[in-house]
């Protein structure tokens, strides 16, 4: 669907079948950039109804809906809110204005989609965190890329132990990027691997320290090229690069396996996942007097499977309907939006020791 408005017209391609549960009734923050692409899903989606769209600018919000439709506008955060047909609400609005706004959506009583990161401090986070519990309600975070199909598969192979003994993670996120004012290129890009890394990594094997290092070569004040080093529970180690000073753009991640090796590549459709039977097998020859060393090579087929394109919001906002109509958290809840920020704080901590390791401790992984 390619469209700059959101009209009954546009909706109506994608025609809603009333069937399954009630769709829950939506309010959106934010009629930004990101806002726009999240408005659009919650239209497409037939587990939701978006009834209201509220920024301080109101113009914003009435040129994304458009002048036929039956979303409702307003700058008034509190007016959305009393509507008692909004069950949940999407906060699409800067991260310095996640806490106050998600904060006043829970005491509200709604269910609340936050947009990555969680908040800007640990602190906030559990804020959030802790008022859903205590109010029983969703708090789910828009951790996107978790919800593509390739990720997802990712996931599958590690969890089903295809994979084997996970031997190292390598991320690579960069390309001439937009420096940005309000926060450096690890709180702007990172996000996305450590998220996707949160959400691979199968039940108890987490990062247990960090250490981050990073340059500004161009006088800006804040980090343009960053590298994340994570030592995992079982030996293995996570690298993360993010740079937006890179003359070429690269999406790469790399999941090391004793058994398999997968790269996924995100800018070749169609053929973002490799999975290789490749790697170096060691077996130790005992009885000599000098134990030996064998090392065999294994170089076998590498497999790209057919994997449908689809797109990871749609999957998002059904997955925050799901969640909500079937009282279960979420697949990327609160929790893993506060270990996401444990980490970027840890390494902060990191940065102002020029690199030195930082304790870590993810708790709550299930
Ligand atoms: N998941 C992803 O891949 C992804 C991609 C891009 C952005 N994001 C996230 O989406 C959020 C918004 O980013 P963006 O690029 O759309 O920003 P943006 O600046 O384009 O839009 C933000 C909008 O929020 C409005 N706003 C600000 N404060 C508000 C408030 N208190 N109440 C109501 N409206 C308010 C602004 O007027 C603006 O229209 C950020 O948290 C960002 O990290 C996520």
């Amino acid at each position: 669907l390619k469209t700059d408005h959101v009209t009954p017209e546009t909706a109506a391609g994608h025609a809603k079948v009333p069937t399954g549960p009630r769709p829950v009734g939506i309010g959106l923050v934010g009629a930004g950039y990101w806002g726009r692409n999240v408005a659009r899903n919650f239209l497409d989606c037939g587990a939701t109804e978006l009834l209201w769209l509220c920024d301080l600018d109101e113009s914003a919000a009435a040129r994304l809906v458009g002048r036929r439709s039956e979303v409702r506008i307003t700058s008034e955060l509190d007016k959305m809110l009393a509507d008692s047909e909004v069950e949940a609400v999407a906060v699409v609005t800067p991260p310095r204005t996640h806490l106050e706004v998600g904060m006043a959506c829970l005491r509200a009583g709604k269910h609340v989609l936050m947009e990555k990161p969680l908040a800007t401090s640990v602190a906030a986070a559990e804020r959030l965190v802790a008022t859903a519990a205590e109010m029983g309600l969703t708090l789910m975070c828009d951790h996107t890329f978790c919800y593509t199909p390739h990720v997802r598969r990712i996931r599958d192979l590690i969890h089903s132990g295809e994979l084997g003994e996970l031997q190292y993670i390598d991320s690579t996120r960069v390309n001439l990027g937009l420096v940005q004012s309000e926060v450096d290129v690890l709180w702007d890009l990172a996000p996305h691997d450590l998220s996707i890394m949160d959400f691979v990594l199968p039940p108890g094997l987490v990062p247990v320290q960090i250490s981050a290092l990073g340059a500004d070569p161009i006088n800006v004040g804040q980090w343009c090229l960053g590298h994340l080093t994570m030592p995992l529970s079982n030996g293995a180690l996570a690298h993360v690069h993010v740079n937006w000073l890179s003359p070429t753009k690269i999406r790469q991640m790399v999941f090391a396996g004793s058994r398999r090796m997968v790269v996924w590549n995100d800018l070749v459709p169609g053929r973002r996942l490799t999975i290789f039977d490749a790697g170096i097998d060691v077996t130790h020859v005992e009885g000599d007097e000098r134990a030996r060393r064998m090392v065999g090579y294994r170089l076998g087929d590498s497999v790209t499977p057919a994997i449908p394109e689809s797109e990871a919001l749609a999957a998002v906002v059904a997955e925050f309907a799901a969640s909500i109509r079937e009282d279960r958290a979420p697949l990327t809840d609160g929790r893993s939006g506060l270990r996401l920020l444990r980490v970027l704080e840890a390494a902060s901590m990191s940065r102002r020791g020029h690199g030195a390791l930082v304790p870590l401790e993810l708790d709550g992984r299930e």
